[in-house]
């Protein structure tokens, strides 16, 4: 398969046999869910006696740590081989996994930029009571290296805060477990894949680090989800799954998803507001030359010069480096750490005055 390079399409086959096959730096997101290597020895109960409905297939089972973190290693060489420069990798795992895995990436230099804590708030409980209940899984994303470029939507991401909408989306990812429509099912209604993942949880990764008509790749696709919203949010896509059963509801899973329209605002290119300079504010009498500004620390207020630049005793600077210098600390955000005084004496960060600004100008 030199230099073919099948897309849209479920390999079906051992990942380590086909990842060789593909090219070189072809694909510009990879998403993998490997195996866990849970080590589940024993049926878990639950206390009415029905049975848990835990992870104990084949392709779970281990040997060893040292066999798994060999497994590891190769498909994590073979993914970062056929990954572009520029693109990026997100892992997901449990603690069973996750901190063996995030080591085997640094060591083969991967350079990890976040790792999102999934929680779960319809998570299992531990029926035994012998320890927390385990709501959360992991998520390591990482760039091929350390200089790499990479996409990052940052914007795009920001309703996707679950505990501030609109602001800056963090790492901890309130995602319900699937389950009810979502859940792939077989003909006696038992689940159809154990660890099928939601769809939210792929949506935000792919809408976070690709754009639309970029490869996205799974080399362990299991039911299928990466794929299916793959191709909702009209990216190209390619996975690898061993199992026939699984490879064959995967394909019929595909098949159903409708592309969203063209037009839709999931695949536009998300508006950046309009960059504010300080000064401006100056000049247009949002604030005055000579007005103090009251940093969020005590004891440490400044003076507005004509030019945009703030003044404390001997020191003067932007907005930014004045707050960095005061702070002690490397970088200062100065809009939201300089505050200004309104009619009543009571404080707010001039952030306020550049929304306000930014609101003005689009009447
Ligand atoms: C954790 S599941 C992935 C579930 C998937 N993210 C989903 O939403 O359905 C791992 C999948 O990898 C497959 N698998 C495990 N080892 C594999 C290998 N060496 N090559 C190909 N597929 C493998 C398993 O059959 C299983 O379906």
């Amino acid at each position: 398969m030199a230099n073919q390079f099948p897309l849209n399409t479920i390999l079906t086959g051992d990942t380590l046999d086909i990842l060789p096959t593909l090219p070189e730096q072809c694909v510009d997101l990879v998403f993998a869910d490997p195996p866990y290597n849970l080590q589940l020895k024993e049926d878990l109960w639950r206390p009415n006696l029905t049975k848990v409905d835990a992870v104990t297939d084949g392709w779970d089972q281990f040997g060893s740590f040292a066999e798994y973190d060999e497994f590891t290693r190769a498909w994590l060489t073979g993914c970062r081989r056929i990954m572009k420069d520029t693109a990026t990798i997100w892992v997901s795992g449990t603690y069973h996994n996750i901190f063996r895995v995030g080591t085997i990436m640094q060591d083969l230099g991967f350079w990890v930029l976040n790792t999102v804590s999934w929680f779960k708030p319809n998570a299992t409980p531990n029926f035994n009571g012998t320890r927390l209940k385990n709501d959360v899984e992991f998520v390591i994303w990482a760039k091929k290296s350390e200089s790499s470029r990479y996409t990052f939507h940052h914007h795009r991401m920001k309703p996707f805060n679950d505990f501030n909408p609109g602001k800056q989306l963090g790492s901890v990812w309130k995602i319900t477990a699937t389950g009810g429509a979502e859940r792939l099912r077989d003909d006696n209604g038992d689940k159809l894949h154990p660890t099928q993942k939601p769809k939210e949880l792929l949506k935000r990764i792919i809408l976070a680090s690709s754009n639309p008509d970029d490869v996205v790749f799974d080399p362990f696709l299991g039911s299928g989800t990466t794929a299916a919203v793959a191709k909702q949010l009209r990216r190209q896509w390619l996975g690898i799954e061993r199992d026939a059963t699984y490879q064959a509801a995967a394909q019929e899973r595909i098949d159903k998803v409708t592309p969203l329209s063209l037009d839709d605002p999931l695949l536009a290119e998300p508006v950046k507001p309009p960059r504010v300079a300080f000064r401006q504010l100056v000049e247009a009498g949002y604030l005055q030359v000579g007005e103090r500004l009251y940093l969020d620390q005590p004891d440490c207020e400044a003076a507005i010069m004509a030019d945009g630049r703030l003044q404390a005793g001997e020191l003067s600077g932007s907005i930014h480096r004045l707050g960095a210098r005061l702070k002690e600390t490397p970088t200062c955000n100065g809009w939201m750490h300089w505050r200004y005084a309104d009619d009543e004496g009571n404080l707010h960060p001039i952030d306020a005055l550049r929304q306000q600004y930014r609101a003005d100008m689009a009447d």
